[in-house]
C-alpha cells in the first residue's frame, strides 16, 4: 500500500510546525521538521568558525565539511523528535536567536540542501509523513497527496514567536524578533534556489485569525477526504 506524504510550507513562525505535529500524532505518521536540519548545519557552522564576521558562510570551508556533519533525528520517551548534530541532542540549541539570525544564509546554499532534501526523502521512503518546511510541496515533494500553504500577518507571526521565547526565559525584544522574521521572510521568498512559495496546488490557510485547534480540524478535515488517505484506512 502507497504511504501518504503530507507537504506543509509556509512563512516563519507561522504556525506550521505546530500543525504538522498535530496531524502526525493524530494520524499515526511520522513528523519531519527539516527547518531543523537547516538549523543544525547553522548551529554547526557558528561553533567551527565557518562564519565570517559580517555572518556570512564560508561556503568552500563549509563544502569541505559537510560530508561529515550527520543530522538525525531521535524519538524521546514522551514521543517527542529531538534534532541530532553528529550523535548530540541539540533540539535547544537549534532554537536560539544567533542560530536564527544565521540560519538563512546557510539555507540558501545549493550543496546543502541537496543533501538535505536527499536526506528528507530517504527519512520518509517508507512511512507516510507530515513534513514541514518551505520547499516541500516545490521540490522535496512535488507529488505530495496535500499540500498545505500555511501564512498569517508578519504581526501576528512575530508577536507567537515573541511569546514563545519569553516563555522560554530568553531576553529578546519584540522590534528584534519582528526585524529577523522580515528578514527571513525576504531571504527564503527571494533566494535563487528553492525559494519559498506556493506551490500552484496547494491549499492556502490564512491562520491570522484562527486558532490552533480551528486549524487543526481544518487541515484534518482534507486529510480525511484524501482517496489515498481513505486507501490507506481500508
Ligand atoms: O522552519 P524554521 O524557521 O525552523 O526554518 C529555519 C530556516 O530554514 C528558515 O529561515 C528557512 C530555512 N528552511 C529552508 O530553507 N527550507 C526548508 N525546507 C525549511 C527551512
Amino acid at each position: 500500500m502507497d504511504n501518504v506524504k503530507i507537504a506543509i510550507d509556509g512563512y516563519s513562525s507561522c504556525g506550521k510546525s505546530t500543525l504538522a505535529k498535530q496531524l502526525a500524532s493524530q494520524l499515526g505518521f511520522l513528523y519531519i521538521d527539516t527547518g531543523a536540519m537547516y538549523r543544525a548545519i547553522t548551529l554547526y557552522a557558528l561553533r567551527n568558525n565557518i562564519m565570517y564576521r559580517d555572518g556570512t558562510p564560508d561556503v568552500e570551508m563549509l563544502r569541505e565539511h559537510i560530508k561529515n556533519i550527520k543530522v538525525s533525528f531521535q524519538r524521546m520517551s514522551n514521543g517527542n523528535m529531538h534534532t541530532m548534530l553528529n550523535g548530540e541532542d541539540v533540539e535547544k540549541n537549534i532554537r536560539s536567536v544567533n542560530v536564527s539570525r544565521h540560519v538563512s544564509a546557510i539555507s540558501k546554499i545549493d550543496f546543502v540542501r541537496t543533501e538535505m532534501v536527499d536526506l528528507q526523502r530517504s527519512l520518509a521512503k517508507d512511512f507516510s509523513v507530515v513534513m514541514d518546511g518551505r520547499d516541500i510541496g516545490t521540490v522535496v515533494f512535488p507529488d505530495a497527496d496535500l499540500k498545505i500553504f500555511v501564512t498569517a500577518s508578519p504581526e501576528v507571526r512575530a508577536q507567537r514567536r515573541y511569546d514563545e521565547l519569553i516563555a522560554k526565559g530568553e531576553e529578546v525584544s519584540f522590534e528584534e524578533i519582528f526585524e529577523n522574521l522580515k528578514a527571513r521572510d525576504k531571504a527564503d521568498s527571494t533566494r535563487t534556489v528553492a525559494p519559498l512559495r506556493k506551490a500552484d496546488d496547494a491549499v492556502l490557510l490564512d491562520n491570522s485569525e484562527m486558532t490552533v485547534d480551528g486549524q487543526f480540524q481544518f487541515a484534518l478535515k482534507l486529510v480525511q477526504d484524501l482517496p489515498a488517505y481513505k486507501q490507506l484506512n481500508k
